[in-house]
């Protein structure tokens, strides 16, 4: 089961690849959007799961509303899966392969600490600055995010650009390290 929060399409993006990629290694998944899927209408135990992937955005260094109430709610049952759970965030500061590292460890390690959840495996996904006419983002949130990309990456004539750092081929590996664990139980 993948379960993932999103706010302007990135994560998505990404969980619906992970899904092909575990389809095609012959296992059944099912995809919910937390935000679309309040807690009562997604399944009520994790015990008919092999394995639970969990993904989040980053905005503001925060995890979605939607994915800090589920792991909140269902943190002990996590806990009994965490050989099964694997757990992505999809965030800016992974744009840059040297930040990956520090961002897993920002993003996921430290604020997983607290409860003492250890998924089997983690990573930190490169993000998508969508500047364009179609963007999910508010006038607002793309004016903050121009200024960045000028003011701290000396970037030019930014607007209505799309600037996409998922990287795939990382996305896939991640998935295939996901179906070996699941294969292997
Ligand atoms: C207003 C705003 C704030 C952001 N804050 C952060 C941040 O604190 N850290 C980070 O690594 N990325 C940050 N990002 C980049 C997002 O994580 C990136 O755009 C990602 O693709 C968002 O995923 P989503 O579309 O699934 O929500 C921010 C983006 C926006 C628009």
């Amino acid at each position: 089961m993948i379960l993932y929060g999103t706010r302007f399409g990135a994560t998505q993006g990404i969980a619906q690849e992970i899904q092909k990629g575990i389809q095609e290694n012959g296992i059944e998944t099912e995809i919910y959007d937390l935000k679309e899927h309040p807690s009562k209408n997604l399944p009520s135990s994790l015990k008919g799961h092999d394995g639970i992937i969990i993904g989040t955005g980053i905005k503001m260094s925060f995890w979605t509303k939607s994915v800090k109430k589920y792991v909140k709610k269902h943190g002990a049952e996590l806990k009994q899966k965490q050989d099964k759970l694997g757990f992505f965030v999809c965030c800016g500061m992974a744009n840059k392969k040297e930040e990956i590292g520090p961002a897993i460890e920002k993003y996921i390690a430290t604020r997983l600490d607290k409860s003492g959840l250890k998924p089997a495996l983690i990573d930190a996904f490169g993000g998508v600055y969508d500047l364009s006419d179609t963007s999910l983002m508010s006038g607002m949130n793309k004016k903050i995010i121009s200024g960045i990309l000028k003011d701290e990456e000396g970037w030019e004539n930014v607007e209505n650009k799309t600037y996409d750092f998922r990287d795939w081929d990382q996305i896939r590996n991640f998935t295939q390290k996901f179906v070996s664990l699941i294969k292997n139980s």
